[in-house]
């Protein structure tokens, strides 16, 4: 029988970790101007639903001093509840406990919610705030990283995963968050990098401060191995939020539906967007904005390849995954960085059952040594292969330039899409009219008393014949030449054809993506 003043203790202890530690550690961690783990916990999940696991587990090291500092929960808050009344699994990892450390248990109570999310179908959310392996407990810190890092890996694709970065996560840590689907960063308290400023100064003599080398600017801008940033910690819960509207509980299911009032009414502020200098730029977040349902544009990668737009969306109240050539930023055209963003996305929306939507204006690949140099034809690839495997409705709207190999890449009915509209201001032709005309009268220009007047007039001929929508709508590329006024209702009409579509991939074991 368990000994009263045993029990007396426990319960004191159990009621400290319930708060999220002593006050001192409480308030150290909102000194930084950040929550606690349970007080993000009670943010996400609604009142009352949140359900804990594991709140007893404690470490089981003896080493370094370990055996008289047990905690209770050993550094991380496990459970499930539900967010909007929809089950999701969290674990918030207890920067007020050992740095948040990841150790034996630690890492045994996130598995247990990893494998519980896999078997019944709902999200895995990962709070982060750690300062990585717990060092006193070695090799078995290790071992419990690589058994998440699989847990991440077999869940992919199956349940949708967020992680949000809300402290340090550094070292071998990071794979975990890079193996999920989205990660959000919090400015200026979170940063994520392999190896630090300290082991970079000493391997490269680079000085850099943890906030440029890694912070919330840098993974959203640089290497965008941050998907969203987020202002506060309250503002990344806000954000997980809203993402998880967007998303079905796992691979079989599709997203909820969210009522819309607007339905299929023409929008003919529509039809004078694309200006009529074919190298004037617009905004296609316009575009995106006046097409699909009021204010249901999610931006994904906001602030990474601005070339390329995607992100979330819904058109007449169902989630649709969009991604559109941006003309603002470098034309619109694809490098290296917006085929990876593109690609990624595409793969996250097919794996989840969300129908993609592609707004093409492309002038074509980004030539130069520096692309080449780094492999934009495995990169451009990337996008090119995730595109041709997706089997969910997959439409593409040509507002513009559907130019080259870019016109292949950009969701063609030859690699798979069931419909390509175009408005009549598409121009689809292997390369621009002066590129071309270049090439294929060099000689008869040349050899003319007044080059320039013959390169206008074949510039001309050219444009008059490939730079429209019509052969590709002559030969079935292109199912329908809209008015830009009409694509909305266009759209809602073609994805609900598309509802019940069944397509399967040749049998295998997995391809092999151009990674
Ligand atoms: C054990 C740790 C710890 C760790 C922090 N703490 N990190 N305990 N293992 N990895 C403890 C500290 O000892 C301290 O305990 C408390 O957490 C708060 O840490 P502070 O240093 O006081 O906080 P702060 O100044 O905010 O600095 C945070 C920090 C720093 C930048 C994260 O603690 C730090 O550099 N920690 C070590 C990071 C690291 O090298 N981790 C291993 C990475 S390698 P007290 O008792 O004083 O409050 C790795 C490999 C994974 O993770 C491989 C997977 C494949």
């Amino acid at each position: 029988m368990i000994n009263q003043d045993k029990f007396n203790t426990l319960e004191q202890k159990n009621k400290e970790a319930l708060k999220g530690g002593g006050a001192e550690r409480i308030k150290k961690q909102h000194d930084k101007g950040k929550f606690t783990a349970r007080e993000r916990v009670d943010l996400l999940i609604d009142k009352g639903s949140f359900q804990e696991l594991g709140r007893f587990v404690t470490h089981r090291s003896q080493d370094f001093g370990l055996d008289k500092n047990i905690p209770l929960g050993d550094g991380v808050v496990t459970g499930y509840g539900t967010v909007n009344g929809r089950l999701v699994y969290v674990f918030s990892q207890d920067f007020t406990i050992f740095g948040g450390s990841l150790a034996e248990a630690h890492a045994e109570k996130i598995v247990k919610i990893m494998d519980l999310a896999v078997k019944n179908g709902a999200p895995v959310i990962g709070l982060n705030d750690s300062g990585g392996a717990r060092i006193q407990e070695g090799v078995v810190s290790l071992g419990g990283y690589a058994d998440i890092f699989y847990r991440n890996t077999l869940a992919s694709g199956v349940v949708p995963q967020i992680s949000a970065i809300m402290g340090p996560c550094a070292g071998g840590a990071v794979y975990s968050p890079a193996i999920t689907d989205f990660n959000i960063m919090v400015e200026g308290s979170s940063y994520m990098f392999v190896t630090g400023p300290n082991v970079v100064k000493t391997v490269t003599h680079e000085e850099v401060t943890s906030e440029e080398l890694g912070g919330a600017s840098a993974h959203s801008t640089k290497s965008g191995v941050a998907h969203f940033t987020a202002t506060d910690d309250l503002d990344a819960i806000e954000q997980i939020k809203k993402l998880l509207s967007y998303l079905p509980q796992n691979c079989e299911e599709v997203s909820p539906e969210i009522p819309c009032d607007t339905l299929d009414e023409a929008n003919p502020e529509l039809n004078s967007v694309v200006p009529g200098n074919p190298n004037e730029p617009y905004d296609i977040k316009d575009v995106i904005c006046k097409i699909i349902d009021i204010k249901s544009f999610f931006e994904v990668h906001k602030n990474y390849a601005p070339n390329i737009v995607v992100g979330f969306g819904r058109l007449g109240g169902k989630s649709i995954g969009i991604i559109a050539n941006q003309p603002m930023y470098f034309a619109g055209v694809l490098d290296i960085e917006s085929s990876k963003k593109a690609a990624r996305f595409v793969r996250f929306c097919d794996a989840f059952n969300i129908p993609l939507l592609v707004f093409e204006d492309v002038p074509g690949f980004l030539p130069g040594t520096d692309q080449e140099w780094r492999a934009i034809i495995t990169n451009g690839a990337k996008l090119l292969y995730a595109f041709s495997e997706a089997t969910v409705p997959r439409i593409t709207v040509i507002t513009r330039k559907a130019y080259g190999g870019a016109y292949d890449v950009m969701n063609s009915k030859h690699i798979g899409a069931d419909l390509n509209f175009a408005w009549p201001t598409a121009e689809i032709a292997v390369m621009g009219a002066k590129g071309a005309v270049e090439i294929i009268f060099r000689k008869e220009i040349s050899e003319t008393k007044d080059p320039e007047s013959k390169l206008k007039e074949k510039e001309n001929e050219y444009n008059n014949m490939f730079t429209n929508p019509y052969i590709a709508a002559a030969r079935g590329y292109v199912d329908e030449v809209i008015k830009p006024e009409d694509t909305r209702n266009r759209l809602i009409r073609a994805y609900k054809m598309l509802e019940n579509k069944v397509d399967k991939l040749p049998k295998k074991k997995h391809g092999n993506i151009p990674l």
